[in-house]
């Protein structure tokens, strides 16, 4: 263990403060920035700064806010609310995800452009305050690609010498995605500020790369290397994983196992499919409720005899994107029990929400296939948990060619095109008729996987 003292920024932090009954509550943030950095904590001591979620205007109840968030290690950066909406809903959510997620016909706006930078400004302030010379600040996300530079000025004006590193969560776009951007050479350069810029997969590191040539003129010849200005930067691959014993160990409660029957007594006889998925459209919900009613269409025979379990975790509900996305999903959802409903059930549920761990557990280990549709993700770290709750039954993961970690576990899988509903129909009937063998061989191809990476 290194006595080196590692800072870690993010935009979410690991609790996340909202307001019930005139009280500030935190809860455990959604998504897998978060589920990847928390498995850090069985080693490593870090402190983590981020923005709340929620703002918080009076002293003494930002006092309150911060005596909470530091218990675990967390400390807030307070943002007003029309600032934080137009660094985090407008540019962030609205202009850099989708671009980042090879989605086209994105709007620029000057606005929230100046908003991102005078976050990151904030941000920078706060962190270069708080390091002592000789940290490690590593900076996550999309939310803060200028903070690397940021960070740098103000550490050089207060003489402290830090090692920055930064890592993107989401894919890093191939082609003219990127170009499209008015200010994307102010975020590349922003980033080139860091020693060392991590990406989930070779596909995305290049792409970034070839960037940074294309768009700044930067030297790339050597390979992971990018020489822009007088600075050398690293650009590297590191696979990001769960902590498998966190819920091998959430598994063996009696209250897991105990959830684990009833499900399984109330889908005696049935195949349950199950998704986890934060409710954006990256994820290819549609396209997986599209492509189950096929698949529905296509087995007149399985009729209740097979259910699909979908969670959707409420995400970026400001965002009208998100809300559009909502409304159609429940749309669909209603559509497709609609038309496969019978007196002994529906094919189909459809949870709006966010589930506790030990449910989710509970969940995964007792579907024999698990569907994920993404039509871009960085990583998906769901994928990742589903193999490590199905030990027992070898359940089997139909994954989308899209999800980052379909980079690594195409042999494990049963691999699809999320926008073929055909495909996707064939994919799902081939997992629940795999034989036992197959299954277990599949199993432990990603088990081995999952295992031996976990960050
Ligand atoms: N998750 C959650 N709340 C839930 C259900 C799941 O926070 O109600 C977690 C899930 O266990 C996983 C993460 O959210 O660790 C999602 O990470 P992933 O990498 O799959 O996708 P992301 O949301 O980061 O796009
Ligand atoms: C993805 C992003 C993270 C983000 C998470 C949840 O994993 O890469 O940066 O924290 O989604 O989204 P939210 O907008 O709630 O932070």
């Amino acid at each position: 263990e290194s006595k080196r003292n590692l800072i870690i920024v993010s935009n979410r932090l690991p609790l996340s403060i909202k307001r019930v009954d005139g009280t500030y509550q935190s809860s455990i943030s959604s998504g897998g920035l978060v589920t990847a950095l928390s498995g850090l904590t069985k080693s490593t001591e870090f402190r983590w700064f981020g923005w709340p979620g929620i703002e918080v205007k009076d002293s003494k109840d930002r006092e309150e806010v911060c005596k909470s968030l530091n218990e675990h290690d967390a400390t807030p950066i307070f943002l007003d609310s029309g600032l934080a909406h137009e660094h985090y809903n407008m540019f962030s959510n609205r202009i850099l995800w989708p671009i980042l997620h090879y989605q086209s016909g994105v709007v620029y706006e000057d606005g929230p452009w100046q908003a991102y930078r005078r976050v990151n400004e904030l941000f920078a302030d706060a962190v270069a305050d708080a390091a002592e010379p000789g940290s490690l600040i590593w900076v996550h996300d999309y939310h803060l690609m200028l903070l690397p530079e940021l960070l740098r000025n103000r550490l050089q004006a207060k003489n402290k010498r830090c090692a920055i590193g930064f890592f993107l969560h989401t894919p890093f776009p191939a082609g003219d995605f990127w170009r499209t951007l008015p200010v994307k050479k102010h975020l590349i350069e922003g980033l080139l500020s860091s020693d060392l810029i991590g990406f989930h997969t070779d596909e995305y590191k290049q792409n970034f790369i070839d960037t940074c040539a294309s768009n700044l003129g930067a030297h790339t010849e050597i390979p992971n290397q990018i020489q822009y200005k007088d600075r050398l930067i690293c650009a590297g691959r590191y696979i990001v994983g769960i902590d498998p014993q966190k819920f091998a160990d959430t598994l063996q409660k009696q209250e897991v196992q105990d959830r684990i029957k009833t499900l399984e007594e109330r889908y005696k006889g049935m195949k349950v499919i199950v998704g986890v998925d934060r409710l954006d459209y990256i994820k290819g919900l549609t396209q997986k409720l599209k492509g189950f009613d096929s698949f529905l269409d296509d087995h007149p025979e399985l009729r209740n005899k097979v259910v699909l379990i979908q969670v959707a975790v409420p995400s970026r509900e400001d965002v009208k994107e998100y809300q559009e996305l909502e409304t159609e999903l429940s749309t669909l959802a209603g559509k497709i029990n609609g038309k496969h409903a019978t007196p002994e059930g529906t094919p189909l549920l459809y949870m709006h929400r966010s589930v506790p761990f030990t449910e989710l557990t509970a969940l995964y280990s007792v579907a024999d296939a698990c569907l994920l549709s993404s039509t871009r993700d960085g990583m998906n770290l769901v994928s990742f948990e589903y193999v490590a709750c199905q030990d027992k039954k070898n359940g089997v993961l139909v994954l989308s060619e899209f999800a980052g970690s379909a980079t690594f576990m195409r042999d494990g899988s049963i691999p699809f095109h999320p926008a073929n509903t055909t495909e996707m129909s064939e994919a799902l009937y081939a997992a629940l008729n795999l034989g036992a063998e197959e299954r277990q061989q599949k199993h432990e191809f990603l088990r081995e996987f999952v295992n031996t990476h976990t960050r």
